[in-house]
């Protein structure tokens, strides 16, 4: 794919080498992180599936640093996002934004129409964010989260549209 720089970070594919990073990340932020196999499956051997990193810049330059990722399938019609991380120390810059922006340009290429995802009911920050990307509430799924045990709001983009921010380059 082509990377896409934005003010911010640059947008790349993640790779099988990314995993010690994406671990590190996902153990940081959640109270039932990914395991080092579902990200291995995610990476390797899911076809539908996508995984974009997000890399910090420093003076115009990407300095190495993985700084948050988004998980996305691409089923037919419909974008699915699984999993959406930016690493704590890096939070309310917009990246998470950036990162969203990036899958909707690569699903709405691969001829998605709309976009879904479930949300833990007390993740205020995440639906803030969905919410200003244009996804919107439709239902909610009771106790389907577990650790601790909470309900899944489910939210909805129908049609798929990619809201603010920089224009996205294309992406394959
Ligand atoms: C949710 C998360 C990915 C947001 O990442 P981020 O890079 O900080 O988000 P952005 O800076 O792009 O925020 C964009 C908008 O989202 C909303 N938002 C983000 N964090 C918020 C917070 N803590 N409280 C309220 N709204 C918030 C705001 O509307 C924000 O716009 P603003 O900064 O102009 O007010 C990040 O907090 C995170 O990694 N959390 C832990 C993992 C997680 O919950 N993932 C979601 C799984 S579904």
């Amino acid at each position: 794919m082509n990377t896409q720089p934005t003010s911010r970070v640059l947008i790349e594919r993640a790779t099988p080498q990314d995993l010690e990073l994406l671990l590190r990340i996902e153990q940081d932020s959640f109270s039932a992180p990914w395991t080092r196999k579902m990200l291995e499956v995610e990476l390797n051997g899911n076809q539908f599936s996508h995984l974009f990193k997000a890399r910090s810049i420093c003076d115009g330059h990407a300095s190495g640093d993985v700084v948050g990722y988004v998980c996305f399938w691409v089923v037919f019609d419909e974008v699915r996002v699984m999993n959406l991380v930016v690493e704590p120390s890096a939070r309310r810059q917009g990246i998470a934004g950036d990162l969203v922006r990036s899958m909707l340009t690569l699903g709405q290429a691969h001829g998605a129409v709309r976009a879904i995802l479930e949300v833990r009911a007390s993740n205020l920050a995440a639906r803030g964010l969905y919410e200003q990307m244009g996804f919107r509430e439709t239902a909610t799924r009771t106790r389907y989260y577990t650790n601790p045990t909470e309900d899944a709001i489910l939210m909805e983009m129908n049609p798929l549209v990619i809201a603010g921010g920089e224009p996205s380059r294309a992406s394959s």
